[in-house]
C-alpha cells in the first residue's frame, strides 16, 4: 500500500503540530495516516487508498461515515448561531431522550469529553457522600486527568500483589497525591472488591469502573458482577458509578445499563452520543446532580450544552432509539458474527489467541490463555504478534484500534463483514 501523501503531511505536521498528532494515542504503527473522506464504514485516506474502518473515530462514530441525516441536521444547525453560551431547546430535547433511554438518567448534565464527565463525576460523588477516596479497577481508562489516570497500565511489579494491589499514576507531571485519593483493585472479582472496601471503610465515595472492560481488552463482566458491585458499594456507603463513554449508546440504547440491567446511581456517556462530535454526558440520580445547583459543586464549561453537539446528539438517539433500537440490535448482530468468525479463523491457522467482548466493541488477543477476566490476564497477550497482524489488515484495507479493539457501527453491513473476514483469513495465515 503507498503512504506517499500520508508521509509528507506527517513530516509538515511535525513542523508545527507537537509530534504531528493531535493525540498520542493516535501515533500508532506503522505511520499515522491522514484521511481525506469516508461514507458508511469506509474511510478513505490522502493517497486514494480505502479502509473497512473498525477504528469508528475510536468509537464515536455509532451510525458509520457521512450519516445523511446527521449531516443534514449539522448543515441546518450550522446557518444558527454555532453557540449561545445560553439555554436553547435542543438541550431539553436532547437531555429528554435521553431520559427515556437511560435507566439511571434522572437528570442529565453536558459537557464536551469524556474526560470532563468523569472530572464532574468524582467531584458529584465526593460531594455528595463527603468522602475522599474513589474505588476504581485495574486496566480500567477514565480519561486522562490527574484524579482519574490510575492504575491504567501498571507492570506486574507496579501493581504488586492481586490481593494487595497498589494504586500507579499513570503520567509523567501528574499531582503525585493522586494515588492517595484513588484505591485500585482487580475487577471481577467480589471477594477482593469487599476485601478493599473493608480496608478503607467509611472513606469510599464511589465505586467506579467500565462496565465492560473495553479499554483492556474488550473483557466482559462475570455473571452477577456488576450486580454484586454495586449492592457492594452501597452496603458500604458509596455511589456506584459506571463509565459508560464507550459502552453507552453502542452495546444497547440504554447502555451496559440496560443490557445487564443494573442501574448505576452516576454514569458517564461520550463517544457515540454525539455521532462523532464532541458531546459528553453524566446521568444519575436527581440528588446527586442537584449537588451543582445550590449544593456547593462547582462545575463549569463554555461549551457545555453546545447547539451543533446537541443537533449531532438530536438526531444520533433518534436513529439508535428507533424500532426499539433495531439499527443497533443488528450492528451487535453483525459484529458478533465477525467475533465469533475471528475466533474460528484463528483456531484454523492454528494461533493461539482469544476474543473477546459485545458485538460492536471487541478484542483480538493473541495469548495462549483461555480465559480473560481482568486487565492481569491480558498482560501475556503477545504484542508483537498484535503489531504484526494489525499492519498486515492495514495493508488490506482493514482499519483496527491499535490495541486490537474492533468497533463496529450500524452502517457495516453483512458484506463489508465478509470482506473483512476474507481479508483477516489471509492476514492470520501471512503471520
Ligand atoms: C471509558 C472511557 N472513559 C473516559 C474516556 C475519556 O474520554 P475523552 O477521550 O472523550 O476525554 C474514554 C476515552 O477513551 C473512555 O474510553
Amino acid at each position: 500500500m503507498n503512504w506517499d501523501k500520508s508521509k509528507a503531511l506527517l513530516e509538515r505536521a511535525r513542523g508545527s503540530l507537537a509530534g504531528g498528532v493531535s493525540s498520542p494515542f493516535r501515533a500508532k504503527a506503522p505511520m499515522p495516516l491522514y484521511f481525506a473522506g469516508g461514507s458508511g464504514a469506509r474511510l478513505e485516506d490522502v493517497d486514494g487508498n480505502r479502509y473497512i474502518d473498525y477504528q469508528l473515530a475510536w468509537g464515536p462514530m455509532i451510525l458509520g461515515y457521512g450519516h445523511p441525516k446527521l449531516a443534514e441536521a449539522m448543515h441546518r444547525q450550522a446557518s444558527l448561531p454555532f453557540s449561545y453560551g445560553a439555554q436553547h431547546e435542543l438541550e431539553i430535547s436532547v437531555a429528554e431522550k435521553i431520559q427515556a433511554m437511560v435507566p439511571c438518567a434522572e437528570r442529565v448534565a453536558f459537557t464536551s469529553s469524556g474526560s470532563e464527565a468523569v472530572q464532574l463525576v468524582h467531584r458529584l460523588a465526593r460531594a455528595f457522600t463527603r468522602r475522599d477516596l474513589i474505588l476504581k479497577f485495574e486496566g480500567h481508562y477514565h480519561g486522562w486527568m490527574d484524579s482519574a489516570l490510575i492504575s491504567y497500565k501498571p507492570s506486574l511489579e507496579q501493581m504488586g500483589p492481586l490481593d494487595s494491589p497498589r494504586s500507579v499514576l499513570g503520567s509523567c507531571g501528574q499531582v503525585a497525591n493522586a494515588i492517595e485519593n484513588t484505591v485500585a483493585a482487580p475487577w471481577n472479582r467480589l471477594d477482593l472488591l469487599e476485601r478493599t472496601l473493608e480496608e478503607h471503610k467509611g472513606r469510599v465515595a464511589a465505586v467506579m469502573m467500565e462496565p465492560v472492560l473495553c479499554n483492556s481488552g474488550c473483557l466482559l463482566p462475570t455473571d452477577g458482577f456488576l450486580a454484586g458491585a454495586k449492592a457492594l458499594a452501597h452496603k458500604y456507603g458509596a455511589l456506584c458509578v459506571f463509565d459508560e463513554v464507550i459502552t453507552g449508546f453502542r452495546i444497547a440504547p440504554g447502555g451496559a445499563q440496560e443490557h445487564f440491567g443494573v442501574t448505576p446511581d452516576l454514569a458517564t456517556f461520550g463517544k457515540a452520543v454525539g455521532g462523532g462530535v464532541p458531546l459528553s454526558v453524566i446521568a444519575g440520580r436527581a440528588d446527586v446532580l442537584n449537588m451543582m445547583f445550590g449544593g456547593g459543586v462547582v462545575f463549569g464549561g463554555t461549551f457545555n450544552g453546545n447547539p451543533l453537539s446537541l443537533a449531532a446528539a438530536d438526531v444520533t438517539l433518534d436513529e439508535l432509539a428507533r424500532d426499539g433500537g433495531a439499527l443497533l440490535r443488528e450492528a451487535n448482530r453483525i459484529g458478533a458474527g465477525i467475533r465469533d468468525s475471528l475466533r474460528s479463523l484463528a483456531r484454523k491457522h492454528g494461533i493461539p489467541a482469544q476474543v473477546t467482548g459485545f458485538g460492536t466493541a471487541f478484542a483480538i488477543h493473541f495469548t495462549g490463555r483461555e480465559e480473560l477476566n481482568d486487565y492481569r490476564d491480558t498482560l501475556d497477550d503477545n504484542t508483537d504478534t498484535l503489531r504484526r497482524f494489525l499492519i498486515a489488515a492495514l495493508e488490506r484495507g482493514v482499519q483496527i484500534v491499535p490495541d486490537g479493539r474492533f468497533y463496529v457501527s450500524t452502517a457495516h453491513t453483512e458484506a463489508d463483514a465478509a470482506e473483512t473476514l476474507d481479508a483477516i483469513d489471509r492476514v492470520l495465515a501471512s503471520l
